[in-house]
């Protein structure tokens, strides 16, 4: 484990300025019991070891963040956990899969002097147990250190994001991966990405927008389906399916 804030990030082959999609683990405090959240962010390493993340006010995970500081950042190759990390809401079939305690790990922890306020509440001695997705291949763990109201424009129009500065504490790296996603799993996360912005098309009511992104999930559904074989893409698609057939009721 590299700790402190010289940590080389360059170790797990992340680039400055490059954007990455995470899984963002945070976590709630209930009866002073850690309570996980995880969710696909978009990161973007800086100089410094600074990391931004743009997060959405109404998310679990800013929320979290903003009261706790911490965040662990999943590094995952397997698709089909970005979509039921992120496809969430009212989301009521009987089979359906989410994030549960048994996809993570408790990662151990020593807290030097200088992490210690940022551990308070939560630490034990001097050790502390940070929940990460035990399918990941590295983790980053960080603390939230500054932040800003920021306005970007997508297909969902104007929305307001929160920018997010993160200090490195640690970067784990458990085992290789070289992995580069291929044409079925990039287009995957895109049709991700839109069914969360299908959620929020409903919640505004705007029809328009909600058929809008609905074709566009449908175009990409059809062309994974097309490129076929990816067994963790495909059952990320289906999931995707099934949740926009949730929407539709
Ligand atoms: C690949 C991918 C990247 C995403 N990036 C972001 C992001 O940078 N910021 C954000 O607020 N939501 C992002 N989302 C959407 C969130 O994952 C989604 O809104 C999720 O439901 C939030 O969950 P939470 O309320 O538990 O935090 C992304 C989704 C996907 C699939």
């Amino acid at each position: 484990m590299s700790s402190n804030f010289q940590v080389d990030l360059t170790s797990i082959g992340l680039k400055i300025n490059y954007l990455y999609e995470v899984l963002a683990t945070t976590y709630a405090l209930k009866n002073n019991k850690i309570v996980p959240n995880t969710a696909a962010m978009g990161i973007r390493l800086l100089e410094n070891n600074t990391i931004k993340i743009w997060s959405f006010p109404n998310t679990t995970t800013y929320k979290n963040l903003d009261s706790t500081k911490l965040i662990i950042l999943n590094f995952v190759d397997n698709i089909f956990l970005y979509a039921i990390a992120s496809l969430k809401g009212n989301f009521m079939f009987s089979s359906i899969e989410t994030v549960t305690e048994q996809h993570y790990n408790l990662y151990p922890f020593n807290v030097k002097n200088e992490h210690k306020a940022i551990f308070k509440g939560i630490k034990r001695g001097n050790s502390i147990h940070l929940p990460y997705l035990n399918q990941a291949w590295a983790i980053i763990s960080c603390v939230a250190t500054n932040k800003n109201q920021t306005v970007k424009t997508d297909i969902l129009g104007k929305v307001e994001l929160v920018e997010l500065s993160l200090s490195v504490i640690f970067c784990e790296k458990f085992k290789e991966s070289f992995k580069l996603y291929n044409r079925a799993e990039n287009l995957t996360l895109e049709t991700i990405v839109l069914a969360t912005k299908l959620y929020v098309a409903k919640e505004k009511k705007d029809k328009t927008l909600f058929n809008k992104i609905k074709d566009k999930i449908e175009e990409n559904v059809n062309e994974v389906l097309r490129f076929g074989k990816n067994e963790s893409a495909l059952k990320a698609i289906e999931y995707v399916k099934n949740y926009v057939s949730s929407l539709m009721t």
